[in-house]
Parts: C-alpha cells; structure tokens; sequence
C-alpha cells in the first residue's frame, strides 16, 4: 500500500469515527430531549423522572462516561479532520468555502461553528443543570425547594438564558441537518434521488429536534405560572 493510500485510508475511518459517534450522540440527543418534556407533567413527574435515573447507580455512571467519551472522541476526529483539510488546501477560508462539490448548504458551511458553540454550550450546560446544587438557593420557587424541577424553572424564568439555550437549539438544529444526513452517505449511499430524500429527512429531524428543545425554556419563559 502507498504512502497516499494508506492516507486516505485513515482519514476515510475518521470520517467513519466522526459518523458513528455523531450518530450514537443523536440517539442521545433524542432520548434526552423526551426525558426533559417530562417537565410538562410538573415537579413530581419531572423530578420523579431525574430520580429513576439516579436509581440506575453505577450504569448511569457508566452511561456518562460513555457518554464524555463520545463527545471527547467525536470533537477530537473532526478536529484532526479539519486541520487535515486546512493543510490540504490552504487555509480555513478555503476549507469552509470549498465548492467542489457543487453548491454547500449553511449547515454545511457552518459544521465548525455550530460545533463550536454547541461545545461552549454543552459546558455552560452541564455547570448549570448538573453540577449545580438541586436543593440550593436555585431550586427554591415561592420559599419552596422543588428540586431539579426549581433549578431549570429558575433559571429559564430570566428571558437572557432562556433566549441564549433557544439559540444553542438553533445551532444543534444546524448541526444536525448536516450531520444526520452526512452519516447516512458515510456510510451508504450516493444516490441523488437518495440523497435528496436524506436531505430533507435530515432537515425536518432538525426542525424536529429545535421545536421540541425549544419550547422548555419558552414554555417556563411565557406560558408557566409560578
Ligand atoms: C431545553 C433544553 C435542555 C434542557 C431543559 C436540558 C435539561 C437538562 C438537565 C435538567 C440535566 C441534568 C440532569 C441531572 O442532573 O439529573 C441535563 C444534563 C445534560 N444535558 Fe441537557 N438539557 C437541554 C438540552 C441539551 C442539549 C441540546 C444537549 C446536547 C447537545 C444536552 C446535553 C446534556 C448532557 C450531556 C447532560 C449530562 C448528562 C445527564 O445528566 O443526562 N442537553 N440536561
């Protein structure tokens, strides 16, 4: 095997590892956001949710790490991937407006940026609902603590986090029109009819996806009564 080929060899099971991981990150992505609707149902239903995760124990602990090793995986590839393609062509102004292909979509255009924001996110994310304390100062609504439930009903009834999260839903949105249907064809196919098709699947699970994420922060924002 030449040095090229051995080359693009190990980039093509980069893009593989950046599919695969970004896939299993949906899956994620999508259990997540129906275990948070549970927030319509009230603190008990909400908090009663958070609880029967807890009583998972060492597999929720499992799950996480699993889950940190996902991400760390899935920002690391396509990391190295980027770099890859800004030797490659010289320059990231040339790696993101790159045409060669015919005409890229936003999402496209806009992979490393969304990325980048939802990763920033994600931090802020974790800082604000998990590692925070669920039966502190934030947690307490009327001069009662109502747990997890209070901490995200607190901190969604300040319009800025609320307008910042739906922003961060705006950009997984992106990433995910990208993203869903750049796996399928990493994998399968390369169709046209095909591909098209995927495309607008891939769009309206985003579309999906932000409406559903969205509407928690809106709904305590405009419509919940505390
Ligand atoms: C309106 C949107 C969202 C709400 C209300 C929300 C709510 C929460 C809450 C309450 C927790 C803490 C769970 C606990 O400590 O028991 C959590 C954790 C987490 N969230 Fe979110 N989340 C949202 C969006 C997202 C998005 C878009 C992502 C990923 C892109 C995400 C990724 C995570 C991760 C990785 C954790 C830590 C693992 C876990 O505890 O399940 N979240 N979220």
């Amino acid at each position: 095997m030449s040095y090229q080929t051995f080359d693009i060899q190990r980039s093509i099971t980069r893009k593989q590892t950046v599919a695969l991981t970004g896939l299993l990150l949906i899956l994620f992505v999508i259990a997540h956001l129906a275990g948070n609707l549970f927030i319509y149902g009230g603190p008990e239903t909400f908090n009663g949710y958070a609880e029967k995760l807890e009583h998972l124990g060492p597999f929720l602990k499992i799950a996480e790490w699993g889950l940190a090793l996902l991400f760390f995986v899935h920002v690391e590839r396509v990391t190295v991937l980027i770099v890859q393609n800004i030797r490659a062509k010289g320059g990231l102004k040339r790696y993101i407006v790159d045409n060669s292909k015919g005409p890229r979509s936003w999402a496209t255009r806009l992979m490393p940026y969304s990325g980048t924001y939802l990763l920033l996110y994600l931090i802020w994310h974790l800082y604000d609902f998990t590692w925070s304390n669920h039966e502190g100062s934030r947690s307490i609504i009327n001069g009662k603590s109502y747990g997890l439930y209070g901490v995200v009903v607190n901190s969604f009834k300040d319009p800025l986090h609320s307008w910042l999260y739906v922003l961060a839903m705006c950009f997984l949105g992106l990433h995910l029109a990208h993203g869903v249907q750049s796996f399928i064809q990493t994998f399968a196919f390369n169709d046209t009819h095909v591909t098209r098709g995927l495309k607008k699947f891939s769009r309206l699970f985003a579309v999906a996806m932000v409406i559903g994420y969205s509407s928690i922060p809106l709904y305590v924002l405009y419509v919940l009564k505390v």
